[in-house]
């Protein structure tokens, strides 16, 4: 039986401090971040180097390199952030989605801070941080907001009305984004991660140059990539002498087309007043150029969070934890981590 707790509310306001820590999967991060949005300091130690000659995230590597990261990682954050653990409020981890065992490490770091400092723990949901880091540039968005998340492990579209109360309206049938980019990059031999890569390579390369499928293009809000993925590995074997420069740019382009027009289709559908983008892929320069051409011609305001807040971080989990400790409340200590939490609460 657990017997330990910690405090279940704490007052949420502009001065209330939230130390973030994300590990749910190659990054180790802390950050702590007051009033929901101003952000003290975020730490981020990558694990990329140490999985890049493996082609793809090593889980069992994974977790070993958050425990050797996690305390010097909190340390930094704290040292940076000017604040002693006093002026900690809440502790806020991610508790899924996620490797399981990496997970576990933040949780526990977690945990057993909130426990020492005797504030709450504030378990927090990888995607929903995510909606978070695009309102962290821009804490005055107007809703409903139409978000587009992409990442190595999800592509999702989904309509934010007020803070808490959010819903998928269209998502990958097969690939996410970012997977179809790290497949695609792997057949290339462009190099882990292989959205970097073929960003870099698109841009010496013709965009026009190969008229790879857009998938669903005029069909709803789903999306789905791996017969493009299969468009270019069929496109190399026929035409071997092809520029990678050029199959790079024509993926990218198709990749983009699609989930700009899907975007603005949902935003459109919603009668959203703002779009924003997150998550790995929203890095992209083509896709965050033409989202906003979009989205200037159609007079939606377009949030494009900066490349940090793109990427795994833990500023994106303490603002989320600053939102979810206003709006339910502190996480029991028995809550474990949970490797395929969906972005699930449609309302509060
Ligand atoms: O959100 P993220 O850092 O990690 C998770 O998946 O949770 O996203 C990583 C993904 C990888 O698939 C990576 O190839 C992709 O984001 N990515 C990009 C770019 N930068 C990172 N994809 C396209 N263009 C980029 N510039």
């Amino acid at each position: 039986m657990n017997t330990a707790s910690t405090p279940s509310t704490v007052i949420t306001d502009s001065s209330t401090v939230v130390l973030g820590i994300e590990t749910s999967c190659d990054e180790t991060a802390a950050a702590v971040v007051m009033g929901g949005n101003d952000v003290l300091s975020s730490i981020v130690a990558s694990q990329l180097e140490i999985h890049a000659r493996f082609g793809g995230v090593v889980p069992e590597i994974a977790s070993r390199a958050h425990l050797e990261a996690i305390t010097p990682v909190i340390s930094q954050a704290m040292q940076k952030s000017g604040l002693s653990f006093d002026r900690i409020d809440a502790v806020a981890a991610t508790v899924g989605p996620g490797l399981i065992g990496a997970l576990l490490v933040g949780v526990s770091a977690a945990k057993s801070l909130a426990l020492v400092l005797d504030v709450p723990f504030v378990g927090v949901n990888h995607l929903e941080a995510h909606l978070y880091a695009a309102m962290l540039d821009d804490p005055n968005v107007e809703f409903p907001l139409l978000v587009l998340l992409v990442s190595g492990g999800n592509t999702l579209l989904v309509e934010v009305r007020e803070h808490g109360v959010y819903q998928i309206v269209g998502q990958t049938r097969d690939d996410a984004a970012g997977e179809a980019f790290d497949k695609v990059a792997r057949f290339l031999d462009l190099g882990y991660p292989g959205g970097p890569a073929i960003d870099a390579l698109a841009k010496t390369g013709d965009g026009q140059a190969i008229d790879f499928p857009r998938a669903m293009l005029s069909d709803g809000l789903d999306v789905s990539f791996s017969g493009l993925k299969t468009a270019v590995i069929n496109h190399v074997r026929k035409f071997p002498e092809s520029k990678t420069s050029d199959i790079a740019a024509s993926f990218q382009s198709a990749v983009v087309d699609v989930l700009v027009a899907k975007t603005l289709r949902a935003a459109e559908n919603l009668g959203a007043r703002t779009v924003a983008i997150g998550g790995g892929v929203a890095a992209n320069s083509q896709l965050r150029s033409e989202i906003s051409e979009a989205c200037a011609r159609k007079d939606f305001h377009v949030v494009l969070p900066s490349l940090a807040m793109c990427t795994d971080n833990a500023a994106m989990i303490a603002s989320a934890g600053w939102h979810r400790l206003r709006l339910t409340g502190a996480t029991d200590l028995d809550a474990g981590a949970y490797p395929n939490l969906g972005l699930t609460v449609a309302q509060r």
